[in-house]
Order: structure tokens, then C-alpha cells, then sequence
């Protein structure tokens, strides 16, 4: 489905370049989007006091998960807060590879977004090499089961889970339906399984991992996901506009 789309710009595009791109792009959303979320770098975050509104909000792309303290240049969920944010990816395959950061390590973040009444997109998926071993779901399980530890049912409606396998994060490789429908299912059997059938149901998955304009209309046609993840062609308005128009 296309409810939610987020965009992931990632360490690209100063402030400016950002103005730029606000003002090139027309949201023209049909009916099925409700949802847009532009996940920029910490220094463009305060234009979510300017663009935000029903359909747009921004994200953090991280977030420490202490509240303040010696954390030389680190970022903390007030500061994010302050600007009115709603969001942040949390768990991010970029992160966990280049920063060390773990499951534990993760689930304190959530705990400190939900805290401050964000929604945590929680990133899971698995390299190629665990998918080729079969080992998809025990990556899945692991991953949601750490990260969601003390996680309470009722707070399941601030998290959104992001299935984006490895293999497919900035590697032109898009995952085929069928693969992005199977685990959108494990990834619902496991919240199932740790709280009940209807968190499963009622839980959001997005897909992420090399989504663009041209292939984007297939991936929309998955019932079992809620939305997409969009990294580097969220990084060109015009090519966004297709994906969201
Ligand atoms: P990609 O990135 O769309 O460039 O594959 C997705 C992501 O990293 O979230």
C-alpha cells in the first residue's frame, strides 16, 4: 500500500540545498498517501516548523539515547523535540554496521523517542549472506524481539518497522514481491507471537532498499506493508514527486 512514504537523505544535502529542493518539488499526493516524512540531516530539522502539516512531517535519522549529558557530538531526543519533530530512524543497517550499534543499544533509543512521543521506525533485515543460509526470520526475531524488549502493546501504534533488507540498501536490488510480502508476514507473526494477533494486524511496515520511480508501483501493490523507505532517490525532487504523485 502506499500510506506512508519516508524519505532517508542521509548524509547528503546542506541547508541550502535544501531550500532548493522545497521549492522545486509540488506534493501533489493522491488520496492513498497520509503520510510523508523527510528524514533530513540534524541541521535542516528546523524547517519542520515551516513545512510540517497533516500530510508532511520530518524525521531525525538518529538520535542518542540518554537525555543530555558528556556525549560529545552527539544529539539528544529534547533537541529533536524542540523542533517539533515526530520521527526517527532508529536501528538503521548503516548504523548498526559503521557505528557498532546493537540491539540493546537500540532499544534504549526507542525508549527514549516514544518517551518524548515520537514514533521510532525501527530498521530491521538481514544480510544476503543469512538470507542464503535461511536464516531471514531468526535475524527478524532477534532483531524486533531486542529492540521492542519492554516495549509495551499500547505503544506499538508509535512504531513502525522498516524491513529493509542489506542486500537491497543502496545496491540498485530491489527485493521482489514475494520476498517483501514473506517477511512483512514473519515480521507480523513475530509481533504477534511477543504481544497478540491483533498488534500483528494492526502493526506498520514499511519496505525499504532500492525503491524508485520506476519500480515503486509494484512494491505499492503489497497489501501487507503500509509503505515504503526511500533513500537515494528521495535525493532528487523530481524523481520523488513520481514516486508520491
Ligand atoms: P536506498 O536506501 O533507497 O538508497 O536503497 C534506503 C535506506 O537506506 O533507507
Amino acid at each position: 500500500m502506499k500510506e506512508i512514504v519516508i524519505s532517508n537523505f542521509k548524509m547528503n544535502m546542506t541547508d541550502g540545498q535544501i531550500v532548493e529542493y522545497f521549492s522545486n518539488i509540488s506534493i501533489k499526493a493522491d488520496k492513498t498517501l497520509k503520510k510523508l516524512v523527510f528524514c533530513v540531516p540534524f541541521t535542516s530539522l528546523h524547517f519542520a516548523e515551516k513545512y510540517q502539516n497533516d500530510l508532511i512531517s520530518f524525521g531525525a535519522q538518529n538520535m542518542h539515547e540518554e537525555e543530555f549529558g558528556s556525549y560529545t557530538g552527539e544529539i539528544s531526543a529534547n533537541m529533536i523535540d524542540e523542533f517539533g519533530v515526530k520521527y526517527v530512524l532508529l536501528g538503521h543497517s548503516e548504523r548498526r554496521k559503521n557505528f557498532n550499534e546493537t540491539n540493546e543499544k537500540i532499544n534504549k533509543k526507542i525508549k527514549t523517542a516514544l518517551k518524548h512521543g515520537m514514533t521510532a521506525i525501527l530498521c530491521v533485515g538481514e544480510t544476503l549472506q543469512q538470507r542464503k543460509r535461511n536464516q531471514t526470520y531468526e535475524v527478524l526475531r532477534l532483531q524486533i524481539g531486542s529492540g521492542l524488549d519492554e516495549i509495551y502493546e499500547n505503544e506499538l501504534s508509535n512504531i513502525i518497522i522498516a524491513y529493509e533488507p542489506i542486500w537491497a540498501v543502496g545496491t540498485g536490488k530491489v527485493a521482489e514481491n514475494k520476498d517483501i510480502e514473506e517477511a512483512s508476514l514473519l515480521i507480523k507473526k513475530i509481533i504477534s507471537e511477543h504481544y497478540s494477533v491483533n498488534a500483528g494486524n494492526n502493526l506498520k511496515i514499511v519496505y525499504g532498499g532500492s525503491v524508485n520511480s520506476k519500480n515503486c508501483k509494484q512494491i505499492f501493490k503489497i497489501k501487507t506493508i503500509s509503505g515504503v523507505l526511500i533513500g537515494g532517490a528521495s535525493l532528487d525532487s523530481k524523481e520523488f514527486e513520481k514516486i508520491i504523485c
